[in-house]
């Protein structure tokens, strides 16, 4: 199925703002992920997570390509280093260029990662994809975290030590918290990336996010880039609703 993606037209926010904006496409089929891009004006950005891309397969991302989106491929590789560099290099031929990785593979795998991707990307002929490590998954509860993985360190020593590990390793950017950026922009400048969910925009139901943060709160905070899902996918009119949280942004000029 081919979709051609509506052009933004009269929209009140930047180009700038939209690139800040990743739209999670949780829970579509192949086919409403292409009629959902192209109906969104300004659309940029999207997520492809586990659900999407093991229904749709790799083709999902160069579908998405052709209609002139950017993709984060949000597969969250967590192998021995042999086979992450197998996954990273992969991805990146297919024209991903945001993937992520976990953190706690180690050095070792995050450098063949990273090594991975470059090849893979200049293999394809495309640009290199920022690899971003996942450091601790908001779904853990720091008592759980002992207890179940005998882990003593406390997740707010956790996420910074791991996004550290990563940083040296060469990755290029964290998915974090909105609530952890202030902490790791502190120590990790631009272009150090991090990418954040949990993100409400004014009005939005919470849902099952714990700790949320409005999108200009979060760049605010050091985010460089935002993921957003059902605030969008679930919207009565997501094309508004994204143009709201770029609007809300209000980045460069329109
Ligand atoms: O719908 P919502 O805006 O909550 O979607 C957020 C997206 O970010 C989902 O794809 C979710 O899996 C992802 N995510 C998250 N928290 C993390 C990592 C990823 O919500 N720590």
């Amino acid at each position: 199925m081919r979709v051609v993606r509506r052009r933004c037209v009269a929209s009140s926010f930047s180009a700038e703002s939209a690139e800040r904006i990743i739209v999670a496409l949780d829970g579509m089929s192949p086919d409403q992920a292409s009629v959902f891009s192209a109906q969104v004006n300004g659309l940029r950005w999207v997520k492809v997570g586990l659900e999407l891309f093991v229904q749709a397969g790799p083709g999902v991302v160069a579908q998405l390509r052709d209609q002139g989106l950017r993709v984060f491929l949000d597969l969250k590789f967590h192998d021995i280093p042999a086979t992450m560099a197998g996954a990273c290099r992969r991805a990146a031929a297919l024209g991903a260029e945001l993937i992520t990785v976990h953190a706690c593979a180690g050095s070792e795998a995050l450098q063949a990662a990273q090594a991975a991707a470059i090849e893979g990307a200049q293999s394809a002929g495309l640009a290199t994809p920022t690899l971003l490590a996942v450091t601790v998954l908001t779904s853990w509860e720091e008592q759980r975290l002992q207890r179940e993985l005998a882990i003593e360190q406390g997740i707010d020593e956790r996420v910074p030590a791991l996004a550290q590990l990563s940083a040296t390793a060469g990755i290029g950017g964290c998915v974090c918290s909105p609530l952890e950026a202030a902490a790791l922009r502190a120590h990790h400048p631009e272009p150090f990336a991090l990418v954040t969910p949990g993100i409400r925009p004014k009005g939005s139901e919470v849902g099952d996010q714990a700790r949320v943060m409005g999108p200009a709160e979060a760049i605010s905070a050091g985010a460089s880039q935002l993921v957003i899902g059902r605030p969008i996918t679930k919207a009565e009119d997501p094309s508004v609703a994204f143009a709201a949280c770029c609007e809300e942004l209000s980045l460069g000029s329109c």
